[in-house]
């Protein structure tokens, strides 16, 4: 199997992934912070260790800051509705994941508003248009690094500047972007940053990551046993506890933690530079086939990972399914949870066949799936 739906869940994972996750649950799997044995600190200390070197990741100066969730949208539905109220007001963008859109709508229901900025069908956005959205009750602007259906890559940079001009809380969505890109909470001004663990991140499924910068509070979403403060009858405010009620998923973030040394060994610019070289050999072995249409910046300095296509005006479904079937080519089709996104590059009704390359793909594998498309593609002819 080509396995191309790295966006969705890189696969496979480094070995010391599987091999922690196996030691964790065999050789010390107790409940973290719940007791004093050896067996509980163990559990504890990988859980402190994972922390750290998330930490070291993405600049962030305190491991505490770091709170675990089960997985971006987790994280997202905490940061969005933690931290708004009624009469709030939220800016997003056009090319948002649902995991973004559906909180932020859900939130009109309370009397939290919104707009959502318009991005142009490469999916670009203008950092400009978030400055003419921003009204007096605006408290939070969202977007995400990168499209997870076009790969688009936002500046985040500048969004988070003009965020800290305006005094506005920050929050990026960096479920394509984390554990390839180079991503300095200090230097982007980002307040809150949500991660998927298992995607760029190379750890398991079940694993997700919010990190608040000191001094943004947020109402949790969830009370209840925290391992700390037990005797009162009320939600602890120490951070992370306060948002990580409930027994953890200890073997998956064990399984993270190795993750993350992982790519801190191999070093994020050369992950990087793997991935954007295979992406451009893609984009241009795509442009040379007939009937291709190829969506977003067509250009890896301007991109993720993830290249998304049509062929002619075939269902994108149907292609999906005959690379797997004949061609045994895992891609992810249709709209990818994110339909504003798909009407901002104008493919709602058809979706698209998204290819989403890690940096356990090789040339080969491109190769292979560039010519399993001109085969379906003389097919069609
Ligand atoms: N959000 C993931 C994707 O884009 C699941 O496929």
């Amino acid at each position: 199997m080509i396995y191309l739906d790295n966006a969705a869940t890189t696969f496979p994972k480094p070995e010391e992934v599987y091999e922690a996750v196996l030691s964790c649950m065999k050789n010390y799997g107790a409940n973290p912070g719940r007791a004093g044995h050896k067996l509980a600190l163990s559990a504890g200390r990988i859980i402190y260790e994972a922390r750290e070197n998330l930490s070291k990741l993405f600049n962030i100066d305190n491991p505490m800051n770091i709170i675990f969730t089960y997985n971006a949208t987790d994280s997202l539905n905490l940061a969005i509705k933690g931290i708004v109220q009624k009469g709030d007001h939220i800016i997003t963008t056009s090319m948002e994941h649902n995991s973004v859109i559906r909180p932020i709508k859900e939130l009109e229901k309370i009397g939290v508003e919104n707009t959502i900025v318009q991005c142009n069908e490469l999916g670009e956005l203008n950092p400009d248009d978030i400055k003419k959205a921003i009204k007096k009750n605006t408290k939070l602007i969202v977007t995400t690094h990168s499209s997870n259906v076009c790969g688009t890559i936002v500046d985040i940079e500048a969004i988070g500047k003009i965020a800290r001009e305006m005094n506005i809380t920050y929050l990026v969505d960096a479920a394509q972007t984390a554990g390839v890109y180079d991503i300095d909470v200090k230097k982007m001004n980002i307040d809150m940053l949500a991660l998927p663990g298992h995607k760029g991140l190379l750890g398991p499924q079940g694993t997700g990551v919010l990190y608040l910068k000191e001094g943004v509070k947020l109402n949790q979403l969830r009370e209840g046993g925290t391992g700390s403060k037990s005797e009162e009858l009320t939600q602890p405010h120490i951070i992370p506890d306060r948002y990580e009620s409930g027994t953890p998923n200890t073997p998956g973030i064990a399984g993270l933690n190795e993750g993350v040394k992982f790519i801190l060994k191999e070093g994020i610019d050369k992950i990087r530079r793997y991935e954007e070289e295979l992406t451009q050999y893609f984009i241009d072995g795509l442009k040379e086939i007939p009937m291709v249409k190829i969506y977003g910046p067509k250009n890896s300095k301007k991109q993720s990972s993830v290249v998304s296509i049509n062929v002619g005006e075939e269902d994108s479904s149907e292609i999906s399914y005959v690379l797997d079937s004949v061609f045994n080519i895992a891609t992810r089709s249709g709209l990818h949870c994110a339909p504003l996104a798909h009407k901002t590059l104008g493919t709602f009704e058809q979706g698209t066949v998204r290819f989403s390359i890690g940096y356990f793909n090789n040339k080969e594998e491109i190769n292979k799936a560039l010519q399993a498309l001109k085969s379906i593609v003389a097919e069609i002819k």
